[in-house]
């Protein structure tokens, strides 16, 4: 039996991200909702690697919280059906959103369909199997490489930054993640910052990349100021080319440094997520 004390003080550390809950499950589902691309896998939480290959489908057009729940569905059928899948019948199963979401209410949409604003994508998703958990992409994304890529070990505040179709922030203070920080929206020179750091403004001004990275240090320098972390993670889809525009991101009061789980970070994310998420109401029983 548990102490009582025990179980008081275990109801008290957990938290998302938080370090504390320990024993997960071998493995999760991560879903990764994007603008063009849905994104799952399933997660071997020891490693942070995926097992077996990731299984893509188009987002729909429009994507509405219906299409987009039918896609979930179809993604989760498919990685369930595996041999490799999650040995229980309801697995964690974590889905990002490009948006706050805040106690799994979807509560912005910049780069999705403005349908999903106020959707419950809990009670969307809730007839699926698996103990759903939704949270923000660039959130999932900063909780993995914490765990398991670029911020292992890492004392302190450290701030993922993913560059994209717009800009994701998420800050993961010693293991704990301080969800939807959303400062891609912050006003940087004039403009939302996603507009001029983003990789798709990147390619919209067909800026070089020693340019672009001279507007990364000036933004980053910004947010320091907004919020001094000890180290940025530079992660989305561009930061594969990180070695061309990295080196010209420098004289910061912080360490910047490249993703390493690049485009599966959002999917790792998820599923550690939402274990820890189903860990965490277990343990409240
Ligand atoms: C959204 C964020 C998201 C980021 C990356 C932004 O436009 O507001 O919620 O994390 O794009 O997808």
């Amino acid at each position: 039996m548990t102490h009582p004390e025990a179980r008081s003080l275990a109801t008290r550390v957990i938290a998302p991200g938080s370090a504390a809950v320990d024993a997960l499950p071998e493995k999760a589902i991560g879903i990764d909702v994007g603008g063009t691309g849905m994104k799952g896998g399933i997660v071997d939480l020891t490693t942070g690697e995926l097992v077996g290959e990731r299984f893509r489908v188009d987002t729909p057009k429009p994507a509405t919280p219906q299409a987009v729940a039918g896609v979930v569905e179809q993604i989760l059928a498919e990685l369930r059906s595996r041999d490799e899948a999650p040995v229980e019948d309801v697995p964690p199963v974590g889905v990002t959103f490009p948006a706050i979401v805040i106690d799994n209410v979807v509560l912005s949409a910049a780069n999705i369909d403005p349908s999903w604003i106020e959707c419950d994508a809990h009670a969307l998703l809730k007839h699926l199997p698996g103990r759903i958990s939704t949270l923000n992409d660039a959130d999932a994304a900063g909780l993995a490489e914490v765990r398991y890529g670029a911020g292992v070990g890492q004392p302190g505040t450290v701030m993922m930054v993913t560059l994209g179709t717009g800009v994701g922030t998420a800050i993961v203070h010693d293991g704990v993640l301080v969800p939807n920080s959303e400062l891609g929206h912050a006003e940087f020179e004039g403009v939302a910052a996603e507009k001029k750091v983003s990789a798709a403004a990147r390619e919209r001004a067909d800026m070089p990349w020693d340019e672009y990275g001279e507007v990364l240090r000036r933004y980053l320098a910004y947010i320091w100021r907004i919020q001094p972390v000890h180290q940025f993670i530079i992660g989305g889809g561009v930061s594969r080319r990180s070695d061309d525009f990295l080196p010209y991101v420098t004289g910061l009061r912080a360490d910047v440094v490249p993703a390493k789980l690049v485009n599966n970070a959002g999917i790792v994310g998820a599923a550690l997520y939402a274990a820890e998420q189903a860990r965490a109401a277990d343990a409240l029983r």
